[in-house]
């Protein structure tokens, strides 16, 4: 038996829990393979955030690894007997591309190894929270090979070319000081903090509009992938969007009421 928590029956690698019934957590849990990201895990992952996503009441989705680790990275006994045709028909490394597609703000809870694809995971999520002898890392040149799950894409955009650079040719781990200086981290806080600090972070993301924060979440999205013109063009459409919605009437007058507000989404 692989797993030492108690888990719902539907996820093998993963246990769900809601958290004041607006905050979604999915914990990896493969602690006998450090979290390695194999395909049910991902598989598994992702079913449970389109899950939360779907689920009304979540306003914030955590993903954490639990208090030691948060990630080895993908399975290399998986990929050991794996050749290149096997990988693209697979279509494993897909799963990172549909988590990037949930709506909902993730935070990411970071604790322990976070290396190669557990990276990659973190870096699909929107804000991470890493405790302070956290280690992060793309080490797949040490093993022959390099990022495959968007490691040279988002990091590079992350930190820049020369930290990238740095990080993805020599493989070497970094701290969560060094980490979070380079602009690889939200946050640090000690180690036995980090699930609380993202809770909280959570919760204060659901106490906001959920309108505003899809759209807002989505902007900043954006701004990877479009240019300068086309992105600010994107964010004053997005904000005259919101200037229509019952959230920002709400929003608005609870100020001038000096009360807080009451969103409902809408
Ligand atoms: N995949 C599968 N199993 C893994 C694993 C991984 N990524 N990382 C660790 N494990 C397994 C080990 O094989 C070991 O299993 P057994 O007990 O059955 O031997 C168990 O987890 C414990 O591991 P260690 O004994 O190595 O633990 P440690 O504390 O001494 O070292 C570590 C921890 C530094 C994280 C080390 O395990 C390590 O370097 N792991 C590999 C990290 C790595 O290279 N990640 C990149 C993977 S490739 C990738 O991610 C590609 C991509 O971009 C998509």
């Amino acid at each position: 038996m692989e797993s030492q928590i108690e888990q719902p029956k539907k996820y093998r690698n993963i246990v769900t829990e809601k958290y004041d019934n607006v905050v979604g957590v999915a914990t990896l849990n493969r602690p006998s393979a450090l979290n390695a990201l194999s395909s049910g895990l991902m598989k598994d992952l992702l079913g449970a955030l389109n899950e939360f996503e779907e689920d009304q009441d979540i306003r914030c989705v955590i993903v954490t690894g639990g208090e030691k680790i948060f990630s080895a990275g993908a399975d290399i006994k998986e990929i050991s007997n794996m050749g290149s045709i096997d990988a693209l028909k697979s279509g494993n490394l897909d799963y990172f591309d549909e988590i990037q597609k949930i709506g909902k703000p993730i935070v990411a809870a970071i604790n322990g190894y976070c290396l190669g694809g557990g990276l990659e995971l973190a870096m699909t999520c929107d804000i991470l929270i890493a405790g302070e002898s956290a280690k992060l890392g793309q080490p797949e040149i040490n093993i022959g090979v390099m990022p495959g799950a968007g490691g040279t894409q988002r990091l590079t955009r992350a930190v820049g070319k020369y930290k990238a650079m740095d990080l993805i040719l020599t493989g070497r781990l970094v701290s969560a000081q060094e980490a979070f200086e380079i602009g690889l981290l939200s946050r640090v806080v000690p180690d036995e903090s980090v699930l609380t600090e993202a809770k909280r972070v959570a919760l204060d993301i659901a106490s906001k509009s959920p309108l505003a924060t899809k759209v807002a979440k989505d902007c900043v999205t954006k701004a990877f992938e479009m240019t300068l013109r086309d992105g600010l063009e994107f964010e004053r459409k997005s904000f005259y969007l919101l200037l229509g919605s019952e959230d920002k009437q709400e929003g608005v007058k609870a100020f001038t009421e000096k009360r807080k507000a009451t969103f409902r989404g809408r």
